[in-house]
């Protein structure tokens, strides 16, 4: 058995056109559990789960995914492989029902063949998703919209979800409800790296931790070292 992670990321550089954003990135996220990706607004998160999903262009370094270089496979092939974004900002179809949202999820090949029961268990992790199938997505509240977002990239069969900012603009309530969903995923045996501004959940719900500024990692640890860390105390946790 090779004791390589799933993900290898070694000094990645990235941004956007003449921009450069990521200034050498290094990240591992082991196979189980989630993988916290820390740092205030500007910071890079989005950046780098893009460059890492291929819609950005890797421009130094190597990112390897079950010991292979994708640093140059476009976005699809690397879904294909297991590596699935959920956007920032959840990007849902609004003219599309629930279950047309579903179902693009699953267009990959290796995910198509099993659509139907992937259906059911997102279902069965979104009750809220069955019970609205044939609504369309504009008429859902903004969590349901970011449960529909997280249940199309389950749709995609990953082996590794990137989950960018699922809480971003929800009510207190619906953001624990969704952190209790991300949980539930975990449990079930998802792999997670999870951008997040709420650090103190997002370290409840981590093994390890990633503190990103100014597009490089100044921190990084296991989650309760990273959340006794001094620095991260009085930037991140108001301590
Ligand atoms: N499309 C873009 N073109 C140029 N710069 C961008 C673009 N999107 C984001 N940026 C810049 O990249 C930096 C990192 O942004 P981002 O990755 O979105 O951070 P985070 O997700 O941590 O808030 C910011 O300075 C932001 O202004
Ligand atoms: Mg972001």
């Amino acid at each position: 058995m090779s004791a390589e992670p799933m993900l290898q990321v070694d000094d990645l550089a990235g941004g956007y056109g003449d921009t450069a954003i990521l200034h050498g990135v290094d990240l591992q996220v082991q196979s189980g559990g989630a993988t916290a990706l820390l740092g205030g607004n500007g910071a890079g998160k989005t950046t780098l789960m893009k460059t890492l999903a291929g819609l950005l262009p890797v421009r130094r370094g190597r990112i390897r995914f079950l010991g292979e270089d994708i640093s140059r496979l476009d976005c699809d092939k690397r879904v294909l492989a297991g590596l699935v974004l959920v956007p920032e900002g959840r990007m849902v179809f609004p003219s599309l029902t629930v279950q047309e949202n579903l179902r693009l999820g699953a267009i990959n090949p290796r995910a198509r063949v099993h659509w139907h029961s992937t259906l059911e268990q997102v279902y069965h992790v979104f009750p809220r998703l069955k019970e609205r199938h044939t609504q369309h997505a504009l008429t859902l509240s903004g969590g349901e919209q970011q449960m529909l977002a997280i249940g199309r990239g389950m749709m995609a069969m990953p082996r590794l979800m990137l989950l960018d900012e699922p809480t971003l603009g929800l009510s207190p309530l619906m953001a624990q409800h969704i952190f209790g969903l991300v949980h539930t995923m975990v449990e079930g045996g998802l792999t997670l790296l999870l951008a997040e501004q709420d650090v103190r959940k997002a370290l409840q719900a981590s093994n390890h931790a990633y503190v990103l500024e100014n597009g490089r990692v100044v921190i990084q640890g296991g989650a309760s070292e990273v959340a006794s860390d001094p620095r991260v105390q009085s930037a991140y946790l108001g301590l």
